[in-house]
């Protein structure tokens, strides 16, 4: 690839012959030459700019000194692009801050190009009539910013775009894996964190699961933290991935970093309800309580449920002890969202804890917090929510540090809500009764230990 960078401060360039570009350079990969666009005027002064048309400040760039350039500079010869003697392919690169986004598409499409030339700008920038010949010449013409900010030329941004495509060159990377796996590459998502030596370093240690030699649990583990730096950082490239490709593990983790991509993308928000909320929540309790009933349970005993159990003040009670009982709520991270999506409680003790019947010595101990209630509404499936809610509680028990276990029961017929607890790493150890409105049903008893590391 034969490279020209046009420029009135060529030494900008001293950098391309160190590193990584100085090998490509050395070992023929790449033939960069730099030019001062100077060297095409033709006054005394050796002018390049002169007043706007139409007044404003600044200056802007002749485009008779930068025809002359770059007439010059793109009739360069090449070797025959390939062996049908196809026209090389010759780019003509502005940077400018009022350009396309450059991006890792952008790069890696310019590695197949024969040449590129970048015109650096300064001032103003160039006279509009510059790039609008070259296209007319059939030259492949592309203005391109390096961001949302503004430098005093384009030398800078000439830098990045060379070192964007220079290292997706056969050859130039010693490990092509390192550009496979990176940030902006194929799968769309932000790098993962890296680690090195030493192990422990100012207190701060490098997570365990990189130590544990199970290369399945250090991949799983690095895609979950780039989608959750992705999430955090841009929100936006989630709208670009293919949401086939992210399966249910994938939604919860993006849902407990607050983005959610099904059935809609929205931000959502998981916080402790406020003593203020009994009505919301109750509003959503009443809601939501039907749908995990088993569908033979008359109509009748499923209200009355709801109005001895889901009431606001019974939950006006509950949020006044905040010390024992926990509610989450989810909410859309929208101003003004006061409705709330998603919720659980948490009884880690008092009134509410664990029934001492569900006590299974070796199995369910005294003390366990007693995860009541873990409901999304119905317009939510498949968000992920319903996961990082859950998630969300068991940390919070976690955090609170009075309880080893966490346990549920959940009716014997919701084969869906007995596999996502077991995805949760929640294990069915007994069974018990459980009167909805008059009527005896039957639930399965989940546990799931909160190991140290959770603590
Ligand atoms: N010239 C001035 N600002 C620029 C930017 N953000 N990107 C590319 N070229 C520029």
């Amino acid at each position: 690839m034969r490279i020209d960078l046009v420029s009135i401060f060529p030494d900008y360039f001293a950098a391309l012959d160190l590193s990584l570009m100085g090998k490509a350079r050395e070992a023929g990969l790449v033939d960069v030459a730099v030019h001062d666009l100077r060297k095409w005027t033709e006054d005394r002064h050796r002018t390049v700019d002169d007043t706007p048309y139409g007044g404003g400040a600044g200056m802007v760039m002749r485009p008779d000194v930068w025809g002359r350039a770059l007439d010059e500079v793109l009739d360069h010869p090449l070797p025959a692009a390939d062996e049908g003697g196809a026209p090389p392919r010759r780019v003509l690169a502005v940077p400018t801050a009022a350009g396309v986004p450059l991006t890792q598409r952008m790069a890696e499409d310019l590695t197949g190009a024969d040449q590129i030339v970048v015109a650096c700008g300064r001032y103003e920038g160039i006279d509009q009539r510059v790039t609008d010949h070259y296209r007319s010449r059939e030259y492949e013409v592309v203005e391109y910013s390096i961001g949302d900010y503004v430098l005093n030329g384009g030398e800078v941004a000439a830098l990045v775009l060379v070192e964007a495509v220079v290292r997706l060159l056969d050859g130039v990377v010693g490990n092509p894996a390192s550009v496979v796996e990176e940030s902006h590459s194929a799968e769309g998502l932000l790098e993962h964190p890296a680690y090195t030596k030493p192990r422990s370093w100012r207190g701060l240690e490098v997570p365990g699961v990189l130590l544990s030699g199970n290369h399945r649990r250090i991949q799983d583990w690095r895609r979950d933290r780039s989608l959750v730096r992705t999430a955090h950082r841009r929100p936006d490239m989630l709208d670009r991935l293919d949401p086939n490709g992210l399966d249910v593990h994938d939604r919860e983790i993006l849902a407990g970093a607050g983005q959610v991509v099904r059935p809609r993308r929205a931000r959502i928000r998981i916080r402790l309800a406020r003593p203020d909320e009994a009505a919301a929540v109750a509003t959503l309790a009443a809601r939501t309580f039907p749908a995990a009933c088993p569908p033979h349970l008359p109509r009748q005993a499923v209200e009355d449920f709801i109005s001895e159990n889901l009431t606001e003040e019974v939950f006006a009670q509950l949020l006044a002890e905040p010390r024992d009982n926990r509610i989450l709520l989810v909410h859309e991270d929208l101003p003004g969202a006061t409705e709330p999506i998603g919720y659980t409680f948490t009884a880690l003790g008092g009134a509410h804890a664990m029934p001492t019947e569900m006590v299974r010595p070796g199995k369910i101990e005294m003390g366990a917090a007693y995860l009541s209630k873990c409901y999304v509404d119905e317009d939510w499936r498949g968000s992920g929510i319903a996961g990082a809610l859950l998630e969300r509680a068991v940390a919070d028990v976690a955090t609170r540090g009075r309880n080893s276990q966490v346990v549920l029961g959940t009716n014997v017929g919701n084969g869906r809500a007995i596999r996502f607890y077991r995805r949760h790493g929640f294990k069915v150890v007994s069974r018990r009764k459980f009167i909805v409105g008059g009527v005896v049903n039957l639930d399965e008893v989940l546990v799931r230990n909160i190991t140290a590391t959770q603590r």
